[in-house]
């Protein structure tokens, strides 16, 4: 009933638990379970694929939220439809042909989403914006769970937010969100919000409860 919808990485869960974690942030008031795929080379780190977004998809009621951090891109966008996700966003940096990535993702059926790293601006979006679900503004550069919210990104969500308008395309934010930086990002604009080590700070028998409370708290 909240507006603003909040989507934990699973990037900062337990990789031998996935399923259970799934379970246990969906039942603790998660909106959207957000699934982070890279390949060491778009992004500097690894960890996993499709196979592995197929065997979470049953673990997952709601909305499986697919960000491909993985470059190319294009010869896998059939595998992460395959595999159940109801997202698939692929960065604006990916490649020089973002139009067509896109259109291939709607032609999966699928919701398409744009990343935007945080040195890249937002001025390509008008030229995509009948393509898009999603405009996913990364307030860390991808790679890691647990980096520092980069403030400058605030104003590029309230920029992004004129160019929407009132169309039915979802402001994600993600990277270093948290109690402090939740509400910065909402009052620009943004109304979904990626929170992985904000929630999963668990960790013991009461982990369950514990996401509950942080996940009420951003
Ligand atoms: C970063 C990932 C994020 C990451 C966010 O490359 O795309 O989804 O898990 O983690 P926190 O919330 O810890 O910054
Ligand atoms: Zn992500």
């Amino acid at each position: 009933s909240r507006s603003i919808k909040i989507a934990p990485s699973i990037l900062s869960a337990d990789f031998a638990n996935f399923g259970a974690e799934c379970r246990a942030i969906e039942a603790q008031g998660a909106d959207w379970v957000h699934v982070d795929v890279m390949d060491g080379h778009f992004a500097p780190n690894l960890t996993f694929g499709p196979a592995t977004c197929k065997a979470i998809r049953p673990h997952i009621k709601g909305v499986m939220d697919v960000h491909l951090m993985i470059a190319p891109v294009d010869a896998y966008i059939e595998a992460y439809a395959a595999a159940g996700a109801d997202v698939i966003t692929a960065h604006l940096e990916s490649g020089p042909h973002i139009h067509r990535t896109l259109q291939a993702i709607r032609n999966t059926g699928k919701k398409a989403g744009l990343a935007i790293n945080p040195g890249s601006g937002i001025e390509q979006v008008a030229h995509l914006i009948d393509l898009i679900d999603l405009v996913c503004v990364m307030t860390v550069n991808p790679g890691f769970g647990g980096q520092k919210f980069i403030h400058s990104q605030v104003d590029k969500v309230r920029s992004l937010r004129s160019v929407i308008g009132a169309r039915p395309i979802h402001i994600e934010i993600d990277g270093g969100v948290t109690v402090e930086t939740a509400p910065l990002v909402a009052a620009a604009g943004a109304d979904v919000l990626v929170a992985g080590s904000a929630v999963f700070t668990g960790g013991s028998v009461d982990a369950p409860e514990a996401y509950g409370r942080n996940i009420a708290a951003i």
